[in-house]
């Protein structure tokens, strides 16, 4: 039977021109080609120039989406969330900035901050706005700014990370209609909240009579000890959402998991019994891009004609927090601008 559901109705993404190969790392760091692509599967990444924020990010791919979604009257969206680790600055939020720079007024607008889960979050955040009515339509923003935040130094982390952002817009519609999301999982663990840090930001640091250290301003990450929680938990949250939506996995045609490390998605693709063919993988060309991953590498496959109208696609992200999120939608036939 039908039911009101958030429907996808537009998708719009935008990196940053400059191009930072595997290559270009070298020059400066300890690293290799080889050794970033066996690793990670990384072979470049977008970084910002200076100067440029979240917001400057975030408004282009917001553009493109309400583009992608015949949205003319800014009246129309009801309501932004933005999902980002990055906002430009800690207050205000980075959402009515963008809201207003979009033109859409004096529309609600609020960040959400889940890690690379914050896509996933901001989903499920819109689609209740949507189904309890509050909307008609909503704009959802995945956007960072890493650049900023990496320590030239410190091997570990400037080669993982890049800079994009990646937007969609939903409408209240119907569970029947192609492009309705259907379910949701959310979850985190708070215990190991320092794997995933930027240890100078916020109350906690600045509680205390302690100068910060320069360094202190940088992203910090135990990647290995955050390598197998990712596995496990995308592939419990993925189980999770299908078993909400009544969905078997042998249903799923496509795979859209955080694009952090291709061994990770190939160890979950195992780890849930999926073929490796129907897992999309964009983080080649991008890195990994936090809140904007799942909204980029949706418009990379789509952009490459893998989706069919209907196709059952399985979203599933995690992130510092340590936090995890799934969602499951049937594709609408959206062309991405
Ligand atoms: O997106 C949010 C959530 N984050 C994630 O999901 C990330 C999960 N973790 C990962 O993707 C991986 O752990 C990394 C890609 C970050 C690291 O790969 P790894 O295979 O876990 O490497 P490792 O940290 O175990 O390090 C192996 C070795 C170490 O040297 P020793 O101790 O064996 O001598 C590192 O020092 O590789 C070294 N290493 C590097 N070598 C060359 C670490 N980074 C580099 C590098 N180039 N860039």
């Amino acid at each position: 039977m039908s039911a009101p559901a958030a429907v996808l109705a537009g998708l719009g993404t935008h990196v940053p021109r400059r191009v930072v190969t595997n290559d270009d790392l070298t020059r400066s760091l300890d690293t290799s080609d080889e050794w970033i692509v066996q690793r990670t599967g990384i072979r470049q990444r977008h970084w910002s120039d200076p100067g440029v924020a979240t917001s400057d990010l975030a408004v282009e791919a917001g553009h493109r989406a309400l583009k992608s979604a015949q949205v003319d009257a800014p009246g129309d969206i009801g309501l932004l969330v933005v999902a980002t680790s990055t906002p430009d600055r800690q207050v205000p939020a980075t959402a009515p900035e963008v809201a207003a720079r979009l033109g859409l007024g004096t529309v609600a607008a609020l960040d959400v901050g889940a890690g690379c889960s914050g896509f996933v979050y901001a989903l499920a955040t819109a689609s209740a706005a949507l189904v309890a009515g509050h909307a008609e339509r909503v704009l959802v923003i995945g956007a960072e700014t890493f650049r900023p935040y990496l320590d030239p130094a410190d091997r570990t982390t400037a080669v993982i990370f890049g800079d994009g952002a990646g937007a969609v817009v939903l409408r209240r519609g119907t569970t029947d209609e192609a492009g309705a999301l259907l379910g949701f999982d959310l979850g985190s663990d708070g215990t190991l909240h320092d794997l995933v840090v930027i240890p100078g930001n916020g109350s906690r640091p600045r509680s205390t009579d302690r100068a910060l250290a320069p360094e202190d301003q940088y992203l910090r990450m135990n990647g290995r000890e955050v390598f197998p929680h990712a596995v496990r938990r995308m592939a419990q949250s993925s189980s999770a959402v299908l078993a909400t939506a009544g969905w078997d996995l042998d249903q799923v045609d496509h795979v859209v998991g955080h694009q952090a490390n291709l061994r990770i998605l190939y160890a979950l693709a195992r780890q849930l019994g999926v073929d490796p063919e129907r897992v999309v993988t964009h983080l080649e060309q991008v890195g990994n891009t936090s809140a904007a991953s799942i909204p980029l590498a949706l418009a990379d496959a789509a952009a490459q004609d893998r989706f069919r109208l209907g196709d059952r696609l399985l979203l599933t992200s995690f992130g510092a927090g340590l936090t995890w999120g799934s969602a499951v939608l049937t594709w609408p036939g959206t062309t991405p601008a």
